[in-house]
């Protein structure tokens, strides 16, 4: 039987970053298609882009309760907006066949960063779940990444042969930021020790960019599971990805950590 393959839609590359609440759709459709032509049994976990970061940052949630903050709505109106981005992604997978069951993180998740507690929910078609606003028991609420979702899935579920995390607008990871980066500095094979300058625009994200993907990645890595991350505006490097062929990207690796 077909192994899992957990794999991150990245917020970045699904919606348009700067402008709030934006789909990407092009992208959405074609990661939904790749999606379909796989025997794997998937995990998608996608980001939040414009849907997430934006409003999060202006209402400081990663921080959780700040009292002189009117926090409510923001907490209210980003679930909702992760819930239709959601449902965008949920739609364009199933108008491809795909038996797909998604599950809302502030449903069943607690707490943020590498150690949320709850029970990973699993779907036996295509499973789907996000980065979200969930509960905290200390902070109240706060914010779990896709990131984290991503480290859980891959090394606690049976059966996953790999990792995929795929990006917008960068092959992978890039030894000089992408503005200044020609193809030569793609990293082809990346370990913790090896420093890397990526562009984290913390004017918009709320997470850890590129560089908690790096670190996730080394963590999944750690255990055995093969991890890679690539350009996903390019489907053909999408599905290669999924079946484990090589594929421009940068593969992660523990190192010796
Ligand atoms: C962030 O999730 C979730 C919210 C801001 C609500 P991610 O960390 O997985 O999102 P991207 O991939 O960076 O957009």
């Amino acid at each position: 039987m077909a192994g899992t393959v957990v794999i991150k839609w990245g917020g970045g590359l699904i919606t348009h970053k700067d402008q709030l609440c934006t789909v990407n759709l092009d992208v959405i459709r074609s990661l939904a298609e790749v999606c379909s032509k796989t025997s794997k049994k998937l995990v998608i976990v996608h980001g939040a882009g414009s849907f997430g970061h934006l409003k999060a940052k202006k209402f400081r949630l990663t921080e959780g309760r700040i009292p002189e903050l009117n926090q409510d709505s923001a907490v209210m109106d980003v679930r909702n907006d992760m819930l239709e981005l959601n449902s965008v992604v949920v739609r364009e997978l199933r108008s491809f066949g795909l038996d797909v069951q998604s599950y809302s993180p502030h449903q069943w998740a607690k707490g943020t960063g590498a150690e949320f507690r709850g029970e990973l929910p699993l779907h036996h078609g295509v499973t789907v779940v996000y980065g979200d606003v969930v509960d905290d028991e200390i902070k109240e609420f706060g914010i779990l990444s896709g990131d984290d979702l991503m480290l859980r899935y891959s090394t606690e579920i049976a059966d996953v042969e790999r990792a995929v995390f795929a990006i917008g607008g960068v092959d992978g990871i890039l030894r000089v930021p992408p503005s200044k980066a020609g193809p030569e500095d793609l990293i082809e094979i990346w370990t913790p020790d090896m420093s890397f300058e990526g562009e984290h625009s913390t004017e918009i994200d709320v997470t850890g960019g590129i560089g908690l993907k790096a670190a996730r990645g080394a963590m999944i890595a750690a255990k055995g599971i093969d991890v890679v991350l690539i350009n996903g505006e390019i489907p053909e490097r999408v599905l290669d990805a999924i079946e484990g062929k090589s594929v421009i990207g940068t593969r992660i690796e523990s190192g010796n950590c």
